[in-house]
């Protein structure tokens, strides 16, 4: 510990308010702890890893998020692709699960038979963010917030995303009457 009888306090010159300064060293337990903790930043960043034990605070990041993944699979987002969703058209109590989310949520703007009124038609061939099912996937997860389409996946579980993906797919090609006209281009080569 610092011995005060060791030196005078010295005061600064300024004062706010009323409000005066000492200019005491600092006390020496401090300053070497201060110093400790200096000392201790290259065992704690070369002990891990290179040579220490164990593969590195990086490694065991990823390691413990593969298992975490592993553990618990419908809590992460699955990657989906188009044979997926395709296969999804396919299953009855996916497409009524889809039909279901699709005129509680979108029929708004997109019409009960998709035919378009706020959002695009969504029954011709013409994609603004291209037509390809997983692409229809990312549009409707992500949604263009700028053009008034809604995130979907923050609102929506991931398998209510891939039901109404499948059911916006099964829509497609069922030439609803008044449509809105096509909006983004078709696709090149007829499907
Ligand atoms: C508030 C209105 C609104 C709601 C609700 C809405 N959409 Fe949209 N949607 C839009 C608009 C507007 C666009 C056009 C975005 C653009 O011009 O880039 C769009 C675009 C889309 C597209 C892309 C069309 C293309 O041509 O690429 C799909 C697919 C789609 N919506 C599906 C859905 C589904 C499925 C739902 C319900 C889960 C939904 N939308 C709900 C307004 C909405």
């Amino acid at each position: 510990m610092a011995d005060k009888s060791q030196h005078e306090d010295k005061l600064l010159e300024h004062e706010y308010d009323g409000i005066r300064e000492y200019d005491n060293p600092m006390p020496r337990w401090w300053l070497w702890t201060f110093y400790a903790t200096i000392l201790f930043v290259p065992l704690y960043y070369l002990l891990p890893h290179p040579f220490g034990e164990g593969d590195g605070n990086v490694a065991e990041y990823e390691a413990s998020v593969a298992a975490a993944r592993a553990a618990m699979p419908e809590q992460v987002a699955p990657t989906v692709t188009d044979e997926q969703l395709v296969a999804l058209q396919g299953d009855r109590a996916v497409l009524a699960e889809g039909k279901a989310v699709y005129e509680t949520n979108c029929a708004a703007c997109h019409r009960a038979d998709g035919g378009g009124l706020i959002g695009p038609n969504l029954t011709d061939d013409a994609w603004i963010h291209g037509g390809s099912p997983t692409q229809i996937h990312h549009t409707i997860a992500v949604g263009v917030l700028a053009k008034g389409m809604p995130p979907w996946e923050r609102l929506l579980r991931p398998e209510q995303v891939n039901a109404v993906t499948a059911y916006v797919l099964s829509l497609v090609g069922t030439n609803p009457p008044n449509p809105k006209p096509p909006e983004g281009p078709a696709p090149a080569t007829g499907t």
